[in-house]
């Protein structure tokens, strides 16, 4: 567990920025220092050293709370597709903190390495789905969504904790911080905006497509289209709303 989660997406895509600059001239959290690293970096095959020094600085000690997305999350692995996570490893995200991590394109790990920790995700935090639950939305970004209906389904889904336009608000005694904030859009991809309406921050109290919390009591879950639309809103929030 990080000892001090930035609250705020916001402040939390700034010290993603610094942590990925920190890359290779300081020692961030979670990397372990000179002497715990092997003569042969490239020879070493173990996900639990691998994942200790090249991602959890920024995706948390045990995969939540880390300034970026939770990786130890059963839901989020349940619908990510497993050459995604190969994808988003060997070629990062472009215009994210994600950088590539294949040496192939410039980064520190060898192909089977990746291999090591795509695969390592899924064994090591994957759960069995329940089969109570309902549909959930593809991971994958797909089509066009529509601003409008995304505007309608954010007042019922999102809004009592996030504010009618994404400026913040409160859950409980949680403040919750701007999602409509410039700075944290720009550093976000689609993909990733998607994923937490599906798969909600549950390590920071927001709930997945199917939560109750914070909705109408008649709320049943968030269907496809829904997903599609919420993300074109949020997209619509960049300035200017390209990516
Ligand atoms: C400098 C910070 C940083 C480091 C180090 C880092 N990541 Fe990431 N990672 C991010 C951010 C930020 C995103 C979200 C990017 C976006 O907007 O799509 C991300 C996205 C991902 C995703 C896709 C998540 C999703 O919701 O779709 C995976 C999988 C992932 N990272 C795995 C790893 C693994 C494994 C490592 C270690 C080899 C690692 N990352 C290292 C910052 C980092
Ligand atoms: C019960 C309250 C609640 C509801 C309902 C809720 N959220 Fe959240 N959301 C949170 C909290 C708490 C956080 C994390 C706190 C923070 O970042 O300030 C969060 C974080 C986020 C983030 C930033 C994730 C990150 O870490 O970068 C996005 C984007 C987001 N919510 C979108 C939505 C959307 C879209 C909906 C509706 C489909 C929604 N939320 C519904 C409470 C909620």
């Amino acid at each position: 567990m990080s000892p001090c989660l930035p609250i705020s997406p916001s402040v939390r895509v700034a010290a993603l920025v610094a942590l990925a600059l920190c890359a290779q001239g300081c020692t961030p959290p979670g990397k372990p220092t000179p002497k715990t690293v092997p003569d042969r970096p490239d020879a070493l095959v173990d996900f639990n050293l691998l994942y200790a020094t090249h991602c959890s600085g920024c995706h948390g000690a045990d995969g939540t709370l880390g300034p970026a997305p939770p990786l130890n999350d059963p839901l989020f692995l349940r619908i990510v597709p497993d050459a995604e996570l190969v994808k988003v490893l060997t070629e990062g995200r472009p215009g994210t903190p994600m950088a590539p991590f294949d040496q192939k394109k410039g980064g520190p790990l060898t192909a089977a390495q990746v291999k090591v920790l795509a695969d390592g995700l899924k064994t090591k935090w994957g759960a069995p789905p329940t089969s109570a639950a309902p549909d959930v939305p593809p991971y994958t970004l797909t089509g066009t969504g529509d601003v409008e209906n995304g505007r309608m389904a954010f007042a019922m889904a999102c809004a009592s904790c996030h504010g009618d336009k994404g400026q913040g608000g409160k859950t409980g005694d949680q403040s919750v911080g701007a999602i409509n904030d410039p700075a944290y859009l720009a550093l976000s991809s689609n993909q990733v905006l998607r994923r937490y309406v599906i798969t909600g921050r549950p390590d920071l109290g927001m709930p997945n497509y199917a939560g109750k919390t914070g909705r109408p009591h008649n709320f049943s879950a968030l269907t496809a289209q829904d997903v599609a639309d919420l993300t074109a809103l949020l997209n619509s929030w960049r300035s200017p709303a390209t990516k």
